[in-house]
């Protein structure tokens, strides 16, 4: 297995195959995708990619916290789920934003995906909310501790 950033449109296939299945393949275009702060990793196994996660610098309301980033686009290829890749990759976003001084990470999670995010420390916030085409999902957040 190895994590390594990779260009916004090299997460195309996996964003369409787990996130936007059956929608056009611009709808795996996110805003900000090829902003300087913007980040993608990809978790390769046997040359394969079969992760990804995106991370933003991007500033929520709901936090007060100055140096915010955004997880977004965060998906494993169905066959290779529950086996620690998506933790893997998050822990790799993590790191990222804590190189960064960053005093807070928060992204809006599917329904479905809420105890991976708890599981791995993350906090809902507020009552759900629909993202129309998409579903419903929760805000949530992990302040991160500096040393
Ligand atoms: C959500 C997703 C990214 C998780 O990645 P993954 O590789 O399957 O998760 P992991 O195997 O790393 O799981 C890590 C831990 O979370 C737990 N977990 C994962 N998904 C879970 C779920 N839906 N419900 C409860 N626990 C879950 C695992 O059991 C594991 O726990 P453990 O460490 O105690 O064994 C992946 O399943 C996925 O792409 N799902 C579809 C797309 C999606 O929902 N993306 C998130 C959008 S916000």
């Amino acid at each position: 297995m190895e994590i390594k950033k990779i260009n916004s449109i090299d997460t195309y296939p996996v964003r369409h195959e787990v996130l936007r299945k059956g929608k056009p393949i611009e709808t795996c275009q996110f805003k900000g995708d090829d902003d300087e702060n913007t980040v993608h990793f990809g978790l390769y196994q046997n040359e394969r990619l079969i992760g990804i996660i995106s991370i933003f610098k991007e500033k929520n309301d709901l936090f007060s916290e100055t140096n915010q980033f955004q997880i977004r686009g965060m998906a494993v290829l169905e066959e290779f789920q529950g086996k620690g890749f998506g933790a893997e990759l998050v822990k790799e976003a993590e790191n990222h934003c804590i190189s960064l001084n960053t005093d807070l990470i928060w992204f809006n999670a599917r329904e479905n995906a809420v105890p991976f995010y708890k599981n791995l420390g993350y906090t809902t916030i507020g009552d759900s909310f629909l993202i129309p085409d998409v579903g419903i999902h929760f805000a949530m957040y992990k302040k991160i501790r500096k040393n």
